[in-house]
Parts: structure tokens; C-alpha cells; sequence
């Protein structure tokens, strides 16, 4: 089968985790690059990641990345390029820019020129002039600029892979679910020993944990997919491959736990995982992080949590690094030579924290995850 080029969007600082997904699940080379991946594959790889990937955002068929100096450029690499392949003389299209560094064009410049680029383009190839939609477009071509790189895509997926669908009960604070399963990647779980998010919230990272446990597809159920309205795409070869991914589901069953101290986000978790079809998977408990009597008597080999990091999430009368100081003391004592996986946006509080506990920091990385700039942290018990 001929191979393409893809690349596949995910958070700022989690590239390297996405890439060996990919790597896992398509078996060829994936370059990471700033909040996306590069690879080439065949048309089934966009049918699998699409399903089964954990850790992206948008797959993407890859256009044109290239260099450039101005619009005039931007201009003449979107007219080389022939889309009469890709879309149909009937159907509209969209452009969407993202802009990143300083230019002296803003990013609806760049849609601009594009879609008049692609217009071009089809009328010379095809003597059709494709009508543009910028509300519900067949196609949507994305464009990204970050300095003097240009990437253009053809977005593959649509609305992004990280709504899951099983979030019934919105909790305020809560943890995407891409970023969810890149720490428990990062903590080593795949499914063997014992796992609890002590702070759980509306209980993504237990419903994910459980998914990885089970090989359950993150995205199964769903049957919105962009590649659906192009005609290189087969809805026939989607549906087997997506029955060949389902059919790896296993039945066994984790040991996974969510602790939380509000009912109210407790029983919201407990919703959530029933919509997720994982009920049955995780033991939710209702209980304080920062009381070692309250954690269930089992001794967990992970801990993947993502506590408050803000005055929103935090309960009443205690400042943050009490709180996180509390809680690794409780951690230490009911755990030995565990791994503890957190998120924070308050990185010196809890390094403040860390370093009163005497917790070993194994690794850490920076995430940016919306327009907050998080620290994962690695630890050892
Ligand atoms: C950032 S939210 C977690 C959101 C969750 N990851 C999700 O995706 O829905 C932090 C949670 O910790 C809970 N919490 C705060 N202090 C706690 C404590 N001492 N023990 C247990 N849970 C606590 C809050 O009620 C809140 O639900």
C-alpha cells in the first residue's frame, strides 16, 4: 500500500510519549517535533490512530512543510500543490491558520492566501471553482506557521480526539484525557499492579488507567470522523479496521482506584466511568489524600494524580504546599518503592514539598497544557 505523509497533533511537552505511541501502534519511524508528530504510513494507519490512539489530538494527512520569507511564498507553495486527488468538485472547503513568532501578517492572512491558492490550484486542475465554507466544511485544511516554517494539513479527525464522550458529569478542574493517559504512560502502568488516583476528581485518569488495562480504544464509539467526506477514505475498510482494534479488548479485570474527598466530584467520577463503560474496572472511594488511614488497605504500585494547583481546587484554610505536603507524607507512609506520577502548575510549592518529605524526583518535564505552563513530575516513594 503506498505510504503518505502524516503528522498528528498533541500537547506541548508530551511529543516524545505521543511518538512512541504512534510507534507502538503503526510499527513505523514518528519524528517529534513542537506539539505534533511526523510519519509516513498507508491509509489504515489514519483508521487506527484515530480509534485507538490515546495520546493525540488531530491526525492529519501532511500537505506541504517548507520554509518561507512571506505570504508570496505561502502563496505560491499551497498553488503547487494539487488537491483534485483529495477533494471532490462539489464538495466546500475551509482553511484554518494558527500563527506562532513575529510576522507582519496575521494568521487570517494566511487563510486567505491559501484558500485562494487551493481555488486556483482546482480550477486549473479540475476547471472548477470550489466553494469555500467556513462554518461546516467538507474539507478543512489546516495551516500552521511558527516562524519561518510553513505545515499545511488536511485535518483528518475533526473535533479533537481528547473528547471522549464519556464525560457526563463536567468536573471544574478536570485533566484532559490525552494528557491523563500520557501520565500513566509515563508511569510505566500498563495494566499489572495496583493503581489509585487519590484525588480523582471526575475520575479521567482511573477511566483511562482502566482503558489501558482493558485495551479498550479511547475513541470506539465514535463515528464523527473528517476522513469520512474524503474520497481516498472507504467507510467499509474504516469499519473493519476499527472491528479488528475492538476485537482486542480484554476482559480481565484491574486493579484500579479513585479517591476523593467531595462526594458531590466523587459520585460525578462514579457517572463518568459507568458512561465510559468501566464501572465495573475502578473501586471509587470516598476519602482524604492527605490522611494515610483513609487510602484503601491494599499497597498500590502507582499513583498517578493530578492534585489543585490553584485556588479554585483547593479546599478551604490550607495553602497549597501544606496541602502537597500532606499528602506525599501520606503517600510515603502507605506505599514502598511505588511510583508517583503528579501535575502542578505550582512547580516550587511542591518542590518546597518534595524536599520536606525526602521523596526521590526521577524525571520531570514541562507541559503546556492551554496557556498554563504545567510540570509533570516523576517520583519515587
Ligand atoms: C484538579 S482536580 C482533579 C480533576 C480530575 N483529574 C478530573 O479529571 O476530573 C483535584 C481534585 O482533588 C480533590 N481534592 C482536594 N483535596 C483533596 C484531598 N485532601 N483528598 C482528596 N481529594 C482532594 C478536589 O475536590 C478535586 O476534585
Amino acid at each position: 500500500m503506498k505510504k503518505l505523509d502524516f503528522f498528528a497533533t498533541t500537547m506541548t511537552g508530551i511529543e516524545d510519549i505521543a511518538a512512541h505511541e504512534v510507534k507502538e501502534l503503526l510499527g513505523c519511524k514518528v519524528t517529534p517535533d513542537i506539539g505534533k508528530v511526523f510519519y509516513k504510513s498507508s491509509l489504515d494507519s489514519v483508521y487506527i490512530l484515530n480509534v485507538a490512539a490515546r495520546t493525540l489530538n488531530k491526525v492529519m494527512l501532511n500537505l506541504c512543510r517548507s520554509r518561507f520569507r512571506d505570504l508570496d511564498d505561502i502563496y505560491r507553495l499551497s498553488r503547487g500543490i494539487d488537491y483534485s486527488w483529495l477533494i471532490d468538485p462539489d464538495q466546500s472547503f475551509a482553511v484554518r491558520s494558527e500563527r506562532v513568532g513575529s510576522h507582519d501578517f496575521t494568521s487570517i492572512d494566511v487563510s486567505r492566501v491559501v484558500g485562494q491558492a487551493v481555488i486556483d490550484s482546482y480550477l486549473e486542475t479540475s476547471r472548477v471553482r470550489l466553494k469555500v465554507n467556513l462554518d461546516s466544511p467538507d474539507v478543512e485544511i489546516y495551516c500552521l506557521v511558527r516562524g519561518d516554517e510553513f505545515l499545511m494539513g488536511v485535518n483528518l479527525t475533526g473535533e479533537s480526539l481528547h473528547k471522549r464522550g464519556y464525560r457526563i458529569y463536567e468536573h471544574p478542574a478536570a485533566i484532559k484525557p490525552t494528557l491523563a493517559a500520557a501520565m500513566l504512560f509515563l508511569s510505566g502502568w500498563k495494566g499489572r499492579g495496583r493503581l489509585i488516583d487519590p484525588m480523582c476528581g471526575g475520575a479521567t485518569i482511573p477511566i483511562e488507567a482502566a482503558y489501558i488495562a482493558r485495551n479498550i480504544a479511547p475513541n470506539k464509539s465514535r463515528r464523527n470522523y473528517n476522513f469520512l467526506k474524503l474520497k481516498i477514505f472507504s467507510c467499509s475498510e474504516f469499519m473493519r479496521s476499527r472491528e479488528q482494534i475492538l476485537k482486542k479488548e480484554e476482559t480481565r479485570k484491574p486493579e484500579v482506584y479513585g479517591m476523593e474527598k467531595y462526594r458531590f466530584h466523587l459520585e460525578g467520577g462514579m457517572r463518568n466511568a459507568e458512561e465510559a463503560g468501566v464501572s465495573g474496572d475502578i473501586r471509587f472511594k470516598l476519602g482524604d489524600a492527605t490522611v494515610a488511614s483513609d487510602y484503601p488497605e491494599e499497597c498500590f504500585d502507582f499513583f498517578v494524580v493530578n492534585p489543585p494547583y490553584g485556588i479554585r481546587m483547593t479546599p478551604k484554610r490550607i495553602k497549597l504546599e501544606r496541602l502537597y505536603e500532606l499528602f506525599l507524607s501520606a503517600v510515603k507512609e502507605v506505599s514502598d518503592n511505588s511510583i508517583l506520577v503528579l501535575i502542578t502548575a505550582a512547580k516550587r510549592k511542591f518542590r518546597k514539598a518534595l524536599e520536606k518529605v525526602d521523596l526521590e524526583v526521577l524525571s520531570y518535564r514541562e507541559v503546556l497544557y492551554g496557556h498554563l505552563n504545567t510540570t509533570i513530575f516523576k517520583c519515587r516513594t
